[in-house]
């Protein structure tokens, strides 16, 4: 099939490039090479043409004879500060909105956008009776004294459970909201046209070429430039708030199979390898396979931090036959010694 894939220089974007190659799909790749991502004089690898989304006349060009879009574009992390509203607002929103009007325009009927757990804000929780519950946000004075794990009503610590699809989004974050819009705007689209659209809610991605630390990135990233630079990467929190840790490699066959498989309307599906780890075990495990220093639990926190986020896997499974072939393990040991893309810029995203 003909896709045009945006963000084809990033991260993700690239193992999806080169996955879609292999597959045989005809790829129009298209990348912003963005400052913040790329460094200010970046071009465009190989076979791969600068496109920024907002510009319409550029889509219409592109649009042409596509079957099916994959928009892994957008500016990522969660926000440094609040002036980041406008980079995530411009390129993540505007952007998928204008995206999404080219595709109307060309009759282009299927879109796989790359969103985020994130949308979900904290995971599910149970309280001490097993009955579901929703934690109040925490409080800078129980991080402050170590009480990490939301409370129920009773007082009792909750326990996380993995989140599904139906969960409702509660962004946190200027990025999460970012995301949350897009999904908004992607399933209004999908009503008005009778496109399809199926967005994949990537929980932690990691894996050869993620950028290196910034602040912008992800922990894998910053854990692992840690050890390169010969320091002990440094956990917060008490290091057993969960995550889901998938490959990248992972993600790039989601993202294939999403493209060759249209599904209902709108169909969101978590993308996740399904084997929850703690945050002090992915650091332990890249330190031991890195032979680097061992991990220190600092206690510090990050006042916009999720506590627990893992997904239920089983939509993805039961609507596409995904199934991620890494373990959380054997990636993180690979991902250990694995190459890291040089960020030549690290300075906040620009959105004009
Ligand atoms: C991350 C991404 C988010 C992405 C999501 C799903 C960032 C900043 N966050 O969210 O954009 O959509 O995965 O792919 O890119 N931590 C440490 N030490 C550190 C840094 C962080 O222990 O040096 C802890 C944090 O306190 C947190 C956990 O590691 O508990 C995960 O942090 P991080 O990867 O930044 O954010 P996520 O919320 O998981």
């Amino acid at each position: 099939m003909r896709v045009l894939l945006t963000g084809a220089a990033g991260f993700i974007g690239s193992h999806i490039h080169r996955a879609a190659l292999d597959a045989g799909h005809e790829v129009v790749a298209v990348d912003l090479m963005l400052a913040a991502a790329h460094g200010s004089a970046a071009v465009p690898p190989p076979g791969v043409a600068r496109l920024d989304v907002r510009d319409p006349d550029a889509l219409d060009a592109r649009l042409r004879g596509i079957d099916a879009v994959c928009h892994q574009a957008a500016v990522v992390g969660a926000g440094v500060s609040a002036l980041d509203a406008p980079a995530y607002a411009s390129h993540n929103d505007l952007g998928t909105a204008v995206l999404l009007a080219a595709m109307a325009r060309a009759g282009c009927r299927h879109l796989v956008l790359a969103s985020s757990m994130v949308v979900y804000g904290e995971g599910r929780y149970l309280d001490s009776k097993g009955d579901p519950a929703e934690p109040a946000p925490r409080t800078r004075a129980d991080l402050e004294a170590g009480r990490f794990d939301p409370l129920g009503p009773d007082g009792e610590p909750l326990t996380w459970t993995p989140i599904d699809e139906d969960a409702p989004l509660r962004p946190r974050s200027l990025y999460a909201a970012s995301k949350a819009a897009q999904e908004h705007y992607a399933a209004a689209w999908s009503a008005a046209t009778g496109g399809t659209v199926t967005a994949l809610r990537y929980h932690n991605v990691y894996g050869p070429d993620m950028p290196r630390d910034t602040p912008y990135s992800g922990v894998a990233a910053i854990f692992r430039s840690a050890l390169e630079a010969g320091d002990a990467p440094r956990v917060f929190e008490d290091g057993t708030q969960a995550r889901d840790f998938v490959h990248v490699r992972d993600i790039a066959a989601a993202n294939l199979a999403a493209l060759t498989q249209p599904l209902g309307p709108f169909t969101p599906l978590n993308i996740a390898s399904g084997q929850p780890i703690a945050i002090a075990d992915v650091a332990a495990t890249l330190a031991t396979a890195h032979r680097g220093k061992p991990p220190i639990v600092t206690g510090e926190y990050r006042s916009g931090d999720v506590r627990h986020i893992v997904a239920s896997p089983e939509r993805a499974r039961r609507a596409l036959d995904f199934r991620a072939a890494i373990t959380p393990e054997q990636g993180l040991i690979e991902f250990a010694s694995a190459p890291l893309r040089a960020v030549a810029a690290t300075g906040a995203p620009t959105w004009r």
